[in-house]
């Protein structure tokens, strides 16, 4: 069952272009399982029609105070209380003036009156109506009263301006009515995670890597914003784009994201939140080539038809490195964070679960991290870039657990679960 599957969720629509933006929300929505309902006010029903509305959602499109589906009566106080989540999208300024001023005067603005949990906005309008005192007042007010936000987004607004006030995108309004669903038990706390391949460059147009695609720690980087945390994310180069929250440093080579990470730990030291666990699922180059050239390496100077010796160079480890600091302040009786790394193996036949554990173990203590993560990227569905993954667990004091194949997503929720009963 997917996080979405029958959750109720209650769509508002407020007056205005980004109105067809939501008939996207409609779509996501019920495709990943959740029951919907429209409340349209009579002002978005000129931009969007019912029968699209009732199409998308499923349901008849609630719009009318006055001429109620329910028989008694009662529409706006059961659309109020029966939704999980209340999305209002797009909110115009008019309809968050009236928000602020807690009017009443149609079916949405009563189900919002009567209305005890979440509600997220995404306002939408031009940049200048979103900058106004009058609407920055009533989104300080609306803040105030504990409503959500999402957006508005910088870009190209209808009216052909550039500025704040895109209404966000239908995924991205889907994401935030997730977190603000889901249980917030890395709430106050920062983690940093590594991930992605690194680039070792031979010369200015060609590179030494790997084949990581980022998504085991863009999974875990998901799992964690969900859940509260505040992430930085160190990454290599990768094709997807930074989840939305999450503070990102792009590096190509291994010293770069060596240099990064411990400026992040240093920074930490003073950090209002200091790191409460690190997760290394970066692949990251061991050696680089010993000299960059700095112009393209041509063939014909080789000299003959052997190729030119390539010399390689140690990349420093971070992961070790890291350990070693969090080690150190352990010792000094000072709070660490908790390190976890990823092994990625190749092994194949009968003995490949015993040879993997062995293996997990060595690394484990050589790298002096505090859990260990083992996968084989030869194994089915483990594959670097597959979308699942199955990862026996190691921890320093002996425990050992080996978890089936899962979603890469749901490895990185079982991970964060796993790392909060360590939290002390
Ligand atoms: O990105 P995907 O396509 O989703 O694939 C996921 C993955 C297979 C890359 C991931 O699950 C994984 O196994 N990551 C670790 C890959 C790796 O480099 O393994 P390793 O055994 O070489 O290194 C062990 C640990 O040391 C890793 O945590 C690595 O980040 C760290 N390391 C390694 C070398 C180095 N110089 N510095 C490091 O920090």
């Amino acid at each position: 069952m997917g996080f979405w599957s029958n959750r109720y969720i209650a769509v508002a629509i407020g007056g205005g272009i980004a109105a067809y933006k939501t008939l996207e929300l409609l779509r996501l929505l019920r495709e990943a399982g959740a029951r919907v309902v429209v409340i349209a006010t009579a002002a978005a029903l000129h931009f969007v029609t019912p029968l699209t509305l009732q199409a998308l959602s499923g349901h008849l499109v609630r719009s009318d105070l006055f001429t109620p589906n329910e028989s008694d009566g009662m529409d706006h106080i059961r659309l109020a209380q029966e939704a999980e989540l209340l999305i209002v999208a797009p909110a115009t300024a008019d309809l968050m003036a009236r928000m602020a001023g807690g009017h009443g005067d149609d079916l949405l603005t009563t189900a919002l009156l009567a209305r005890q949990g979440p509600v997220l906005l995404a306002p939408a309008m031009n940049s200048a109506m979103w900058s106004h005192p009058a609407t920055q007042r009533n989104v300080a007010q609306l803040q105030a009263d504990g409503i959500h936000w999402v957006g508005p987004e910088y870009g190209a607004l209808a009216c052909g301006d550039q500025g704040q006030g895109r209404m966000a995108a239908a995924e991205q309004i889907l994401e935030a009515g997730r977190r603000l669903l889901s249980p917030q038990s890395w709430r106050g706390r920062h983690l940093l995670i590594t991930a992605g391949p690194t680039q070792e460059e031979l010369d200015p147009v060609r590179y030494l890597s790997n084949r990581s695609s980022g998504r085991m720690g863009w999974a875990i980087c998901h799992a964690a914003l969900r859940a509260g945390a505040h992430v930085t994310l160190v990454h290599g180069p990768v094709a997807m784009p930074v989840p939305w929250g999450a503070e990102a440093v792009a590096v190509q080579s291994a010293q770069q994201m060596y240099e990064a990470v411990l400026q992040i730990w240093e920074r930490q030291e003073q950090h209002a939140l200091p790191l409460s666990a690190a997760i290394f699922t970066a692949a990251v180059a061991d050696f680089r080539p010993a000299r960059r050239q700095t112009r393209k390496i041509k063939k014909e100077e080789s000299g003959d038809q052997t190729l030119t010796r390539l010399t390689l160079a140690q990349n420093p480890d971070i992961l070790a490195t890291i350990a070693a600091r969090a080690n150190r302040l352990t010792q000094e009786n000072r709070p660490a964070p908790i390190v976890v790394g990823f092994a990625a193996e190749t092994q194949t036949g009968a003995e490949s679960q015993a040879a993997l554990r062995a293996l997990g173990q060595k690394k484990l203590a050589h790298k002096g991290c505090d859990l260990l993560l083992v996968n084989n990227v030869w194994a089915e569905g483990c594959a670097f870039g597959s979308p699942t993954n199955q990862v026996t667990l190691l921890h320093r004091s002996g425990h050992e657990e080996t978890w089936p194949l899962l979603s890469k997503e749901v490895v990185g929720e079982r991970l964060l679960d796993y790392l909060t009963t360590l939290f002390v």
